[in-house]
Parts: structure tokens; C-alpha cells; sequence
């Protein structure tokens, strides 16, 4: 915002209509042609008083595609400028109170537009722009498109989540699963999955190892190995175990880290590899009769500090996956 001399300040005050611009303007973010319908005035006039309180800084601009969209928040003026509305919209309001005042008028022709505008789906999208992602998280949290997923999941089968810590995913899977087992080698993860899932009788939590499954031959549809591979030193046993539980149409769900270099891994969080190649893990899945069906490397999230991820799908050679 620019400087501005006392009678600068004084000057852009000086005229009622600017008066009522910034008025309507400190309620909402309106575009010069809903301005123009609020105070009952043509277009190109509400641009010239614009124009100048633009210069003298007492409104925020913001472009969305074409259109500009002006506001007026006092917390953002200049400090001499955020006292002199003070005062100003002080006598305002006394005068407002009264319902046949310009100032009640303007403000009832506003609510008439806005309600136009949250009937008007395109308007509001074309309005937020770049700030839907802030708004979506701010009005429903970021969990929910987990939930919206997991309602993919075939109904009523018997999913594995094998080295579930502290269990994040079961609730989701239980959503539609059938059964849930969450296995995990440490009592301490498995209590916190325990209170998690408290109210859910689909899921089943079982102390165990990845490579002797406390689990029946031929029962998993669909088995998940979320940041756990990279723990285990001999895998075969684990791939085994593995083929071994899922149905002859089961699948399999790798997520790790593809390769990478960051050696101190291994001393300050115990990893055994330093994440996988789609060549080396299959490789491994085949001599258990298992083939890699899909292989995606996951997009970076920018304030992720650890190496890349995959998402592997597996299923048994030669049979279509469920
Ligand atoms: C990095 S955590 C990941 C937990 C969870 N899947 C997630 O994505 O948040 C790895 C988990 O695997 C478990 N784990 C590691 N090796 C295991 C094994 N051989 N048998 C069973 N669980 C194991 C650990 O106890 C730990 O809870």
C-alpha cells in the first residue's frame, strides 16, 4: 500500500459515495459490477472512485481469471488510515441504524446479492479459485477421501493389514470389509489400534510375525503392507507366508520407499533396505508364485522430508485379481 499525505486521506473520504463503497466493501469482496448494484449506480462510476481509493490504499484487489474483486479489511490498512475508518464508520453505523438511510439500504441490497450469489454454485467455484483447497480442509478436514475410496472396496471380504502399527487404516477397511485382521509383531502399536477400533466387531487384532501368519490357509482377499517390507531383512519367508493366506484370486498391496541412498537409516530407525526396485521385488514374488500386476510411483508431497514412494499391487501368476 502506498504512503499517503493527511489530506490525501482526507480527500478519498470526502465523498459519500466513496464513503459507501468502502462500506459495503469492509462487509464483503465484491466485483465493480456488484458494487454498482449495491449502490444503485452505473459501473464506469463505481471504477473512478475505485481507482482512487485503490491509489490512496484503502482496498485489497484480487484477480480471479478476468474479474477483480475488491475488499476493504481494516486489520490491513496503514495504521493512520485504520484509525480515520475507525472514526469514519463510527458515524456510520449511528447513521445506519436507521432503516430508510442509504447506509441500511445499501447494506440490505447487498445481502440480496449475496444470496444470489451461494444459489449460483458457478460464481462461488469461480470466486475461490486457488483457495478451494483451503476451504474444503477448513469446512471437512483432509481424512475424508480415504473414507470416499475404501467405498470401492468390494463388500464383505477378508482384508489383511499385516505390520497395522497403530492401526490408521482399519477403520476405513472395516467400512466395507468383511473382516479385518490387524497384525502386528509389537503389543505397544497394537494397543493404540485396540482403542481405535473399539467399537468395530469386523476387526480382529492379532500379535504375530509377517513370516508365520497367525492366520488360515486361503483366506485373504486382500492383503496390505504399508512401510513394513523395509524392515524385514529375509523376505522370502514373509512372500511365502504371504501366498500362502491369500484366496487363489488374493491381492497383495506393497507400499515402501522405492531405492534410495540415506544409509542412516539403517542405525537410527532399523531399516534392512533402503527401499525396493520393482525388478528386485519381483523377483522375489515370483519364486512364490506371485507377479507384480501394477507398479506406481507415488506423486512427492512437498513438505515430506522421506525418500519416494511405490504402491505395488501382487497377485498369484496366472489368476485374474478379485
Ligand atoms: C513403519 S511401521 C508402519 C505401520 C503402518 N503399516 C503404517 O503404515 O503406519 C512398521 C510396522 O511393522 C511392524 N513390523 C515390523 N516387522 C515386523 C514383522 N516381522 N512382523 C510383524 N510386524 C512387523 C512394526 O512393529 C511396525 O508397527
Amino acid at each position: 500500500m502506498t504512503q499517503t499525505s493527511l489530506f490525501d486521506r482526507l480527500s478519498a473520504l470526502s465523498e459519500p459515495i466513496r464513503v459507501r463503497i468502502l462500506r459495503v466493501l469492509s462487509n464483503e469482496e465484491l466485483a465493480v459490477g456488484e458494487i454498482a448494484r449495491v449502490l444503485q449506480t452505473s459501473q464506469p462510476t463505481v471504477s473512478r472512485h475505485l481507482k482512487l481509493l485503490d491509489g490512496g490504499g484503502w482496498v485489497l484487489r484480487r484477480k480471479v481469471g478476468t474479474a477483480t474483486y475488491y475488499r476493504l479489511l481494516p486489520g490491513e490498512l496503514e495504521p493512520e488510515l485504520a484509525r480515520l475508518w475507525e472514526l469514519v464508520s463510527a458515524e456510520v453505523e449511528e447513521e445506519a441504524a436507521d432503516p430508510a438511510s442509504l447506509y441500511a439500504e445499501d447494506l440490505r441490497r447487498l445481502d440480496g446479492i449475496l444470496s444470489q450469489r451461494t444459489g449460483d454454485s458457478e460464481e462461488l467455484f469461480r470466486r475461490l479459485g486457488g483457495r478451494w483447497d483451503s476451504v474444503r480442509q477448513e469446512l471437512f478436514g483432509d481424512g475424508f477421501t480415504l473414507w470416499l475410496l475404501s467405498a470401492l472396496l468390494p463388500e464383505g471380504q477378508v482384508v489383511a493389514d499385516l505390520g497395522c502399527g497403530t492401526g490408521a487404516l482399519l477403520p476405513v477397511l472395516a467400512a466395507s470389509a468383511g473382516l479385518v485382521i490387524g497384525l502386528d509383531r509389537e503389543q505397544a502399536m497394537l494397543d493404540v489400534a485396540a482403542e481405535r477400533t473399539v467399537n468395530l466387531p469386523n476387526v480382529s487384532l492379532r500379535r504375530g510375525l509377517l513370516d508365520a501368519l497367525p492366520i488360515e490357509s486361503g483366506q485373504v482377499h486382500l492383503a496390505i503392507c504399508g512401510l513394513v517390507l523395509h524392515h524385514i531383512r529375509e523376505l522370502s519367508p514373509v512372500i511365502s507366508e504371504v501366498a500362502r493366506v491369500l484366496t487363489p484370486e488374493g491381492r497383495w498391496v506393497i507400499l515402501d520407499m522405492v531405492e534410495h541412498d540415506r544409509e542412516e537409516y539403517r542405525s537410527t530407525m532399523g531399516h534392512q533396505h533402503l527401499g525396493f526396485s520393482e525388478d528386485q521385488l519381483g523377483k522375489l514374488l515370483r519364486e512364490a508364485g506371485l507377479e507384480i500386476r501394477s507398479w506406481r510411483l507415488l506423486p512427492p508431497d512437498p513438505a515430506a522430508l522421506g525418500p519416494g514412494l511405490f504402491v505395488g499391487v501382487v497377485g498369484r501368476v496366472g489368476k485374474a485379481s478379485q
